[in-house]
């Protein structure tokens, strides 16, 4: 059975007030029950600073982003090792903000990948389609096709240590989340795909959804078969919502 798995991505949000403030209410809340994956993604500058305060609270530490590069003259880059030198254990890639703001190609998204699992991280694999690509009828072209290059760089059993994360672009802070059946549909694709290659990594493979993930949507989406969690941005920044959207993937377990 594929263990529920919920992450926040924080985006360049928080201080270190604010940071400790919402790991003190999410580790309060969760201390008794967990029961399910629960991972938060501050931005690189507060690395250090939520690993030692997630010590002994069973919540996970994710990065945002990581270097193609190993370490070196790369001004500004922040590279695996020194993520899994902060306490991290995974991290997501090729999310469709850097995609779009930072032009990262499938390739550059497919280098990053391995890099991170050379490492020992855990990739979470975004992919997703943007408003015209939908309206195209291309949905199923454009996730296939950025995860196909990951397989093709990376083999399908690298999928048996990695997350992908399904974010139609038009969802994402939009406050237009997918319908349960619309996600539903491209994760039975993507799975389905996995599964033309290996189906024990397919059956295995945790596919996240994201896109305006709110306690109010949570249930119905992880109701779905192939809906393993979330990864939550803004609603992962207020630790009742994020705590609510946890508990309904542990109902949903
Ligand atoms: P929102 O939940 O704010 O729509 O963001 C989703 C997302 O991009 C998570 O990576």
């Amino acid at each position: 059975m594929r263990r529920k798995l919920v992450a926040g991505n924080w985006k360049m949000q928080g201080r270190q007030a604010s940071n400790a403030a919402l790991l003190q209410s999410l580790k309060a809340q969760t201390a008794d029950w967990l029961g399910v994956d629960m991972w938060v993604a501050p931005p690189a500058a507060y690395l250090m600073q939520v690993a030692g305060l997630l010590q002994g609270s069973g919540i996970a530490l994710a990065a945002q982003n990581v270097a193609r590069e190993n370490d070196g003259a790369f001004t500004g880059e922040v590279s695996a090792g020194m993520l899994v030198d902060c306490g991290c254990h995974a991290v997501i890639i090729g999310h469709s903000e850097r995609r779009t703001h930072y032009g990262e190609s499938d390739a550059l998204v497919a280098e990053k990948f391995l890099k991170a699992q050379e490492a020992g991280l855990v990739p979470v694999l975004c992919v997703g389609e943007t408003l015209d690509e939908r309206e195209a009828g291309a949905t199923a072209a454009v996730v296939r096709r950025q995860l196909d290059v990951v397989l093709a760089a990376a083999g399908v059993a690298a999928l048996a240590q990695a997350v992908v994360a399904y974010e139609p672009v038009w969802a994402i802070g939009t406050g237009r989340t997918a319908t349960p059946e619309q996600a539903q549909e491209v994760h039975a694709l993507l799975r389905s795909r996995v599964a033309q290659d290996d189906e024990a990594v397919a059956a295995g493979l945790r596919l996240l959804y994201g896109g305006s993930v709110k306690a109010a949507n949570a249930a119905a989406l992880f109701a779905m078969p192939d809906i393993d969690g979330a990864l939550v941005g803004g609603a992962s920044l207020d630790a009742n919502e994020f705590v609510a959207i946890a508990r309904a993937a542990r109902v949903a377990q």
